[in-house]
């Protein structure tokens, strides 16, 4: 795979189950760390890593997204009347102007795999990520992790997804890779399996929600059947994937917050504060006091 990332995939079909009843009317992907939502996050990470296609995975119920991207007229000119300019450049610079977003829609909820294969028709046959903004992945000032595997994807002509090792009793929850290393970060993917009980896990190695993959995974899911949870499976085809071309584990720099449920979201929001110079001082006096 020797182009550059020009289209990433974000599924954002899902339901929120894990925030109702907020998620009764907002997207879970809208939901914020401080100002900005999940979805933003994802999008910076997508953009950093050379994106100027953003394919949205959505259903019918979810316009907040579509929202969030589209030009805000009457803010934007009211905030420009009353020379409120920073407020203006932010609500403005959600997306870079050499971006374009497409939507499809997932007609019904058949799994990440299915959510993926979507997007098809408007990723073809190239090279593309996969961002869950579920996972958000902070790396200070330093290179995103999607960023870190287009490079390394590139370079090595393989398909790329991104791991990090998880409690052994949570391998339920997870794709799980077995792979040689063969540098520091990097393993070649021998097998993967989606959501095994910890008693047969090849091992703690986590898919977390950021891939690179070729176009030919859209032939392998098509062929894909149902499996863990009765949903057609990204990690099934990724798995078939790997008898064809070499996939590597990657171990990104960065943290990686859950935010899919609550405390991985109050890590990130916090995370995120201590990282703001004008918040951080009374975050910490609150870490210390809080009872
Ligand atoms: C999905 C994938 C799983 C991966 C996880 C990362 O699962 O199917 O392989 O480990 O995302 O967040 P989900 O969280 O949608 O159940």
């Amino acid at each position: 795979m020797s182009k550059r990332l020009r289209k990433v995939v974000f599924p954002v079909a899902g339901l929120g189950t894990r925030f109702l009843p907020a998620t009764k009317v907002v997207a879970k992907e809208m939901l914020p760390v401080l100002d900005r939502p999940l979805i933003q996050y994802a999008v910076d990470e997508a953009v950093d890593a050379g994106a100027d296609t953003l394919v949205f995975v959505t259903n019918r119920y979810k316009h907040a997204i579509a929202d969030y991207f589209d030009k805000a007229y009457e803010l934007e000119s009211k905030l420009a009347q009353s020379g409120k300019n920073d407020l203006l450049a932010m609500v403005q610079g959600t997306l870079p102007k050499h971006v374009r977003c497409v939507f499809v829609t997932q007609p019904e909820a058949l799994g990440l795999g299915h959510a993926v294969l979507c997007a098809k028709p408007v990723v073809g046959d190239e090279p593309f990520g996969v961002v869950l903004p579920d996972d958000l992945i902070w790396n200070g000032k330093g290179p995103g992790a999607l960023r870190q595997m287009a490079e390394l994807a590139d370079a090595q002509h393989a398909g790329v997804i991104a791991v990090e090792e998880v409690p052994r009793d949570q391998t339920n929850k997870y794709g799980i890779v077995d792979a040689s290393p063969v540098s520091e970060r990097a393993a070649k993917v021998k097998l993967v399996v989606e959501k095994p009980k910890p008693e047969v896990a090849p091992s703690n190695l986590a898919i977390v929600g950021r891939y690179v993959l070729p176009g030919r995974i859209f032939e392998l899911l098509e062929k894909t059947t149902p499996g863990a949870g009765g949903e057609i499976q990204l990690t099934d085809a990724i798995e078939a994937l790997l008898g064809e071309q070499s996939v590597l584990a990657y171990r990104f720099e960065g943290t990686r917050f859950d935010c899919g449920n609550k405390l991985g979201l109050v890590k990130a929001t916090l995370a995120m504060a201590l990282a703001d110079p004008a918040l951080a001082p009374a975050t910490r006096e609150f870490i210390a006091d809080v009872r």
